[in-house]
């Protein structure tokens, strides 16, 4: 995959177009890497290594059904939708950046992960419950790897065809409503915004980190919505095991700004190309068909304690469920790798309805110059 040999051609422009069908990183139809920015939901070690943090996944039984059955820091009990999305590449898996040295180093050039547990769009969310890095903090640590990448030896295309190819794959949303604007009186958001001005508040927040990393030169995007957080365990315990409506209305509000976001990103730069992953939807369905996934548990956490396993989520040690694959929720939070492989397919070959305008593959095949 990391082909050194190819090294000499990467200065040179000329040979871009044979580049494409070479082996490797200039493979069609899939990008030399992913670029993984958000929160709980995909972080794969980063918070490991904050020493001051409440949310940490390094314990059994989290990864239990992950390839060597080992903790790793994924809230899951097997795969992220990165990790899926990885496989149906043909990718190798993100290193967390914080394994990477903060300085990068050759796992650089195939994939990173900056995503963190906890946090938000919005600097404050998930302060709480201690160290993470928020969104911002996670674009400047990929601005902070460039000139590593710049200067690898190991890049075996263009710096900027290798930044302009590779897909920015965001998943945030999820804490600044759990851990911010639903969080009174820790969070004073739900007092100074309307529900409105803050999925708005959101939404330009996350724009202006979107265009920090396309003026650094990446190109292809995708923006993952929110799933419908008032039927996650933790919400359901507090709600006699029912879905809370008015969450679901919260974040369809942020979904709603995201999606039109995506328009006008298309819109407005087309030289680059945004995508808007339908998570609630996708999740929705699981709720509403299971039978066609081979669920048969919806609204518990396979691993908690108390009402739905969601009013406490997974701790270490606890016993989990048995039967994993038919559950869709694993902890109080967060969905199962049962659940996270079908998300990841739907980004990758779905229709419109689960990825607008493009999906993953359509996305990679598209030339960008
Ligand atoms: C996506 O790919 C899977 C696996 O190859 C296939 O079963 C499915 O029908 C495809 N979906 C669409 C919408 O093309």
């Amino acid at each position: 995959m990391r082909n050194s040999t190819n090294a000499a051609a990467a200065g040179c422009c000329t040979l871009l177009p044979l580049l494409l069908f070479s082996v490797g990183a200039g493979a069609a139809g899939v990008p030399p890497a992913l670029l993984v920015f958000g929160d709980s939901l995909v972080d794969d070690g980063n918070n490991n290594a904050l020493p001051s943090t409440l949310a940490k996944a390094n314990y059994f039984p989290y990864g239990l059904d992950f390839l060597g059955g080992e903790a790793t820091g994924r809230f899951c009990n097997g795969k992220t939708v990165i990790d899926a999305l990885c496989d149906l590449f043909g990718l190798e898996y993100l290193p967390p950046f914080t394994s990477t040295g903060q300085d990068g180093g050759a796992s650089l050039l195939g994939c990173v992960n900056y995503a963190s547990a906890a946090g938000g769009i919005l600097d404050e969310t998930g302060q709480h419950l201690g160290e993470r890095f928020s969104l911002s903090q996670q674009v400047v640590y990929l601005e902070t790897n460039l000139d590593t990448i710049r200067s690898s030896s190991q890049l075996t295309i263009g710096y900027e065809q290798f930044l302009t190819r590779s897909i920015a794959v965001m998943v945030l949303g999820s804490n600044d409503y759990i851990n911010n604007y639903l969080l009174t009186p820790l969070y004073d958001s739900a007092d100074k915004y309307t529900p409105e001005e803050f999925a708005d508040l959101l939404i330009n927040h996350y724009t202006r980190q979107i265009l920090a990393l396309y003026s650094v030169g990446v190109k292809k995007f995708l923006l993952a919505g929110v799933g419908p957080l008032g039927c996650i365990p933790c919400m359901r315990a507090f709600n006699q095991g029912q879905c809370v409506d008015q969450v679901n209305q919260l974040v369809g509000l942020f979904n709603q700004g995201l999606r039109s976001l995506v328009d006008q990103l298309n819109a407005d730069h087309p030289d680059a190309a945004f995508t808007f992953g339908n998570t609630y939807d996708a999740i929705q369905d699981m709720i509403d068909n299971p039978n066609k996934y081979g669920f048969t548990v919806m609204d518990s956490g396979c691993c908690g304690l108390g009402q739905n396993k969601g009013q406490i989520t997974c701790l270490p040690l606890l016993q989990p469920c048995g039967n994993r694959d038919q559950y869709l929720f694993w902890d109080a939070y967060h969905p199962t790798q049962a659940a996270n492989l079908v998300l990841a397919q739907r980004a990758f070959n779905g229709t419109q309805e689960d990825v607008y305008p493009f999906n993953l593959q359509q996305l990679a095949d598209k030339l960008i110059y």
